[in-house]
């Protein structure tokens, strides 16, 4: 195969067309995305493409704009950060470093409910919605004015979007909490079919939270109509990660059968320590439903989740951190127990009165991370957060946390599988044609890292230190990132789902 791409780069430049590269990797250990192995490889890009690709040392004689000698550094494709809420921040903070940074040249936004369009004005939008701010300008009120905005005013990586579920719940409803009638059902459908239609990749539900958990099955099937055949993802922030995880995944499953498309389960735990363990069940459970539906998860790796601030006693058990409180700043980030101490108060009491706002839950068991993190069709996704000072250090963390700490210390997956991990098993379950891989023709999203030292710096104390090892990041053929720096360069796409 080598020696053909080549000849394949050699053969244009003697037809006269544009020889040089715009720009020319050599000497990269190739990691491709396809969990293939390894190889030494020079990468020649053009035109947004990678253009080709030969053995190390094959296109060293080839005419470039500009060339990078990365001996001793891997070559993957970029990121795809598997789940994520930089629906407004794409608009807001479009230089995104605390995606760069890791490597990310992807996002898939619109998860867990919540997306940024549409939003009729006037309309409430209780807690989570409350997660994404509205962006400068105000927010859109249909998916298409999103995506356009997001064409017109390109942030430094791509986005593939998510419709929420809870979302068009406020949008159409003007009560929550209960289940939507059949004109309701309806008009969510029309509105997701409308957002399939602008460029939208799918529908994601979040019935773990109040505004969407009055929900039915049923009602999520009907609004779910427009995915029908695969037309669009499903994924889901399940309505219970604890003692009902099986019923929640039989829920998901159905759903995915209902209506014949991929369905993903988002960010995989087992919550409560009563809980721990639990991945022994699920993992086979969905492993079960591979063998005849279309199953994907992401999982991030850490074991403190983070969401708005909530105040049921069970989760609230393990150690609560306050990222941001509306009413009381004062309190960010500090434990909600000493908080709750000073007032006198039990933890729910001195969480509601700490709403509106986000915290970060210490519930899960590292045992289950490791566990998720490893079986076969897990991704990996953020679910980072870029709200306030104090995020959850997954937003800036998570790649660079899996190819340094699970990957290269605790050994446990290849570096192959690794980034197969992040990029062409998420390019494959999303639909994206186009990316996740490096191979000629495709969209040139690259990464270049060292492997002996790509490290996540960002703590729950200094959640907001970009990773170690991250050399160059390349969006759509233009660099966007260097040696710890943003170039500047805005050349993020929309992407839209390519294959069923
Ligand atoms: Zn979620
Ligand atoms: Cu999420």
């Amino acid at each position: 195969m080598a020696p053909d791409a080549a000849g394949h780069a050699l053969s244009e430049a003697e037809h006269g067309g544009t020889p040089a590269f715009d720009w020319l990797v050599t000497g990269a250990t190739l990691v491709d995305g396809t969990r293939a192995p390894r190889r030494d490889a020079d990468v020649g890009v053009r035109g947004g493409r990678i253009a080709a690709i030969a053995p190390a040392g094959a296109l060293q004689g080839h005419a470039a704009q500009q060339r990078v000698d990365a001996a001793g550094l891997v070559l993957a494709p970029g990121f795809i950060d598997a789940h994520t809420h930089d629906d407004t921040a794409l608009l807001a903070q479009p230089a995104l470093p605390f995606k760069l940074s890791q490597g990310v040249t992807t996002v898939v936004t619109g998860n867990c409910g919540i997306s940024a369009a549409p939003v009729l004005p006037g309309r409430a939008r209780p807690s989570p919605l409350d997660l994404l701010p509205d962006p400068p300008g105000g927010a859109p009120a249909s998916f298409a004015a999103y995506l356009q905005r997001l064409r017109d005013e390109p942030a430094a990586a791509n986005v593939a979007a998510l419709v929420g579920h809870t979302t068009l719940r406020a949008a159409t409803m003007n009560a929550l909490d209960r289940a939507a009638d059949a004109a309701e059902r309806r008009a969510m459908a029309a509105l997701l079919d409308e957002a399939l239609a602008a460029g939208a990749i799918g529908l994601s539900t979040g019935t773990f939270y109040p505004p969407a958990a009055a929900a039915p099955t049923d009602e999520l099937i009907a609004v779910g109509e427009p995915l029908r055949g695969g037309a669009g993802v499903y994924t889901t922030h399940m309505r219970d990660e604890g003692d009902g995880v099986l019923v929640s995944i039989a829920e998901t499953l159905a759903i995915g059968r209902a209506l014949a498309c991929p369905v993903v389960i988002s960010h995989h735990k087992l919550i409560r320590a009563a809980n721990w363990g639990r991945s022994k069940e699920t993992l086979p459970a969905i492993a079960a439903a591979l063998q005849h539906q279309c199953v994907g998860l992401d999982c991030y790796p850490y074991t403190a989740s983070s969401t708005m601030i909530r105040t049921e006693p069970a989760l609230l058990e393990g150690r609560v951190i306050i990222n941001t409180s509306v009413p009381h700043p004062e309190c960010n980030g500090r434990e909600l127990a000493h908080i709750a101490a000073e007032w006198g108060l039990s933890k729910p009491e001195a969480a509601r009165r700490l709403q509106p706002g986000s915290a970060i839950y210490f519930l899960m068991d590292e045992a289950d991370v490791q566990r998720i993190l490893s079986f076969e069709a897990s991704m990996v996704g953020s679910d980072g957060i870029a709200l306030g000072e104090r995020p959850h250090p997954r937003l800036w963390g998570t790649f660079p946390r899996v190819l340094g700490r699970y990957c290269r210390e605790l050994g446990l997956f290849p570096l192959e599988t690794a980034v197969w991990k992040m990029s062409g098993l998420t390019a494959q379950r999303f639909g994206l044609a186009d990316r996740g891989r490096v191979a000629e023709g495709l969209a040139a999203d690259l990464v270049l890292f060292d492997p002996a030292t790509v490290a996540d710096r960002a703590s729950y104390d200094e959640p907001q230190r970009p990773a170690a090892g991250i050399a160059a990041v390349w969006v759509n053929g233009a660099l966007a990132w260097r040696d710890g720096q943003s170039t500047g360069a805005r050349c993020g796409q929309v992407l839209r789902r390519t294959a069923p």
